[in-house]
């Protein structure tokens, strides 16, 4: 666990072995709530501690026999700090429209700081100013397109820069092309390269920041088509299925604390399938046989597995009505 932008909660705290820590985790950019019952020493030490790391200490009258004094000190570290742990920081792609934007919009009002990309500039930009203004320094937009490692890694370095680390990766940006495979052109290799090897290399960048934080959660946007392939988009399927296998292959990261895991939605109320239906017709017999999911229903299975360290390698497969079913694991 880092320590920069954790709250302490510290007893014992105005002299010797307790007053050492408090200093320590304060310059290791902690937040820190002490108390003791020598009122006299611990002003001071906040005092000298505030003026050098504005906002950091807060001294706390309290005997540690007296339960409701106990109680007052974690109360006061909540009122003061937001909390004992004070946020996630979550890297999103693909996050100006659909299901990106509605996960920045959820993971932001539930108190996590969110950097996301995006190559839509004016939605993207849309997106985070609204944000910001009911939620202040909350959010941050880059353009940046996935299949280019270079921008891809800069939305990491930003969310780095910005807020000092990242827990959260959701590898979301994709696309459907409606002549991707039958025309015989070959449309089908961009179609491979958003969907699939910028979610690989998206992990393997996302894993590099992960471990500094020591470890977290990357969630990749494969489909149903990746599990039951749809014939009137074979390119579409094949890379979603990627996106799955490769998911699961990831077993081993858990042991670095690293869950990876996948989100395999049935079609949602979105852009893509909008723009799908208008251009193949074929599209829409598909659609009206399942029926679509709210973007929100889909958030609900991201959130699922943001809050659940049992799911590792995990493939969660979305249907109708915020139901979602863990897929059975497998592995060689
Ligand atoms: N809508 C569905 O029915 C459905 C079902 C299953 C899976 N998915 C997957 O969900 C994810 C989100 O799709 P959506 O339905 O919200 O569609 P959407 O079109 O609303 O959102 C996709 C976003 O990705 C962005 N994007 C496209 N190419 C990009 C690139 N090269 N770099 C960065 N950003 C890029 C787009 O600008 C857009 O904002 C995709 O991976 C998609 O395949 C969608």
């Amino acid at each position: 666990m880092r320590i920069k932008d954790k709250v302490a909660v510290i007893t014992g705290g105005s002299s010797g072995i307790g007053a050492s820590l408090v200093k320590t985790l304060v310059t290791s950019g902690a937040k820190v709530v002490f108390g003791d019952i020598d009122q006299v020493l611990g002003e001071k030490l906040a005092e000298g501690l505030n003026k050098e790391h504005k906002d950091s200490t807060v001294f706390v009258l309290c005997d540690v026999t007296d339960k409701n004094q106990y109680l007052n000190l974690f109360l006061v570290a909540e009122k003061t700090f937001g909390g004992i742990d004070v946020y996630k920081v979550a890297v999103i792609t693909g996050g100006s429209s659909g299901i990106g934007a509605s996960l920045v919009k959820t993971l932001v009002t539930s108190g996590a700081k969110v950097v996301f990309g995006d190559i839509d500039q004016v939605l993207g930009e849309k997106l985070a100013e609204g944000l910001n203004k009911e939620h202040k320094d909350s959010t941050v937009f880059v353009l940046c397109d996935v299949t280019d490692k270079n921008q891809y890694l800069n939305l990491f370095l930003v969310a780095e820069k910005t807020f000092g680390g990242i827990d959260i990766v959701c590898n979301n940006a994709g696309i459907a092309q409606a002549n991707e495979f039958y025309d015989d052109s070959r449309n089908f290799i961009k179609t491979i390269n958003v969907n699939l090897t910028a979610v690989i290399e998206g992990t393997q960048i996302g894993i590099k920041f992960l471990k500094k934080r020591g470890g977290g959660v990357i969630i990749n946007t494969a489909s149903m088509s990746g599990v039951n392939p749809w014939s009137v988009a074979p390119v579409y399927s094949a890379a979603k299925s990627g996106v799955i296998g490769f998911t699961r292959a990831l077993y081993n990261l858990k042991k670095e604390n690293i869950r990876v895991n996948a989100i395999a939605p049935y079609f949602a109320e979105t852009a893509m399938v909008k723009v799908a239906i208008e251009k193949n017709p074929d599209f829409a017999e598909v659609i009206k046989r399942h029926g679509t999911l709210s973007t929100n229903e889909v958030v609900n299975a991201f959130i699922h597995v943001i809050e659940n360290d049992y799911l590792f390698a995990d493939i969660v497969k979305v249907t109708q009505k915020n139901l979602f079913e863990v897929l059975p694991k497998v592995k060689l």
